[in-house]
């Protein structure tokens, strides 16, 4: 069987163009649609997808701003960072780039972003909307995962999903989205026992372990569709997903490659979610 690649940078470009003419259009009725990023501290992972999000930013015209604050600066001037942020009517997204400092309770400072502003979907109010079914600020990864399995016409209805790994940021929520597609759902994750028993069940495997090579060909199912969120950054350069790519395809309808997978859709949907919100702000 010859699968089907699924590439995220083809879609992500096609995205990234209607969003360019959406920024337009914003721009048009005097909504100059902008994103702020916080980013702490000095972590060269951290400033490296910065830069990438605000490379993003000003390609399709949104105004990027990036707050830069000293590793020891201490939760309530952060709070109070983001306060005035909230309050700004001139910002439409706002990120504090994550991981944060030890000494601040990341917990809080996400609860303290305007939820109507939180673009990265973290709010317990957005994900609780997710929940429901409601309109909401849905995590970039989720997002793109599923705009990605809509364009490769993946059925969901019915269908058996797994997901392996339980993260905030991308097992339960795509999950979540996956059942709001009628999806059947089975979560898995570092306890899971006989974990191969479960992958070669679905339909839809969706692997979001971060660690390389999770995944075999003797772990899906023959005609399986196959997401790989996995980025590992190899020592001597290059980066691989958590799915063995080169066995696997052989043996699935469909299946992300990595690089040119998920990723490019991740950073889309934040441009996507910023213009959601700056939507909001026309008159
Ligand atoms: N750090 C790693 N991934 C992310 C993300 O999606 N959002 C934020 N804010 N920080 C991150």
């Amino acid at each position: 069987m010859s699968a089907t690649i699924m590439y995220g940078n083809l879609l992500a470009n096609q995205i990234r163009e209607e969003i360019k003419a959406e920024v337009e259009a914003l721009k048009q009725s005097s909504v100059h649609p902008k994103l702020t990023v916080l980013i702490i501290g000095h972590n060269p992972a951290s400033k490296t997808y910065v830069r990438m999000k605000q490379k993003a930013c000003e390609k399709v015209g949104i105004v990027s701003q990036v707050i830069e604050l000293e590793e020891d600066i201490s939760e309530e001037e952060l709070l109070y960072q983001i306060e005035k942020l909230n309050k700004d009517t001139n910002v439409h997204g706002i990120l504090v780039q994550l991981p944060l400092p030890n000494h601040i309770n990341e917990d809080r400072v996400l609860e303290f972003i305007n939820p109507n502003k939180d673009v990265d979907g973290f709010h317990p109010i957005n994900i609780g909307r997710m929940q429901i079914g409601q309109d909401a600020l849905i995590p970039c990864t989720p997002l793109g995962i599923m705009k990605l399995l809509e364009f490769y016409r993946v059925e969901t209805k019915g269908k058996h999903a797994v997901v392996v790994g339980r993260s905030n940021i991308v097992g339960k929520p795509i999950g979540q989205l996956l059942l709001n597609q009628d999806a059947t759902v089975t979560y898995c994750h570092s306890k899971t026992e006989n974990l191969s028993d479960i992958t070669k069940q679905a339909d839809i495997l969706i692997v979001a372990t971060g660690k390389a090579n999770t995944i075999q060909a003797a772990d899906v199912k023959v005609g399986a569709t196959i997401v790989d969120v996995g980025n590992t950054f190899l020592e001597h350069g290059g980066v691989i997903g958590d799915v063995d790519f080169e066995a696997v395809k052989e043996k699935v309808e469909r299946i992300t490659p990595v690089p040119k997978g998920v990723g490019p859709m991740t950073i889309t949907m934040l441009l996507h979610n910023t213009i959601k919100v700056a939507s909001h702000f026309k008159q």
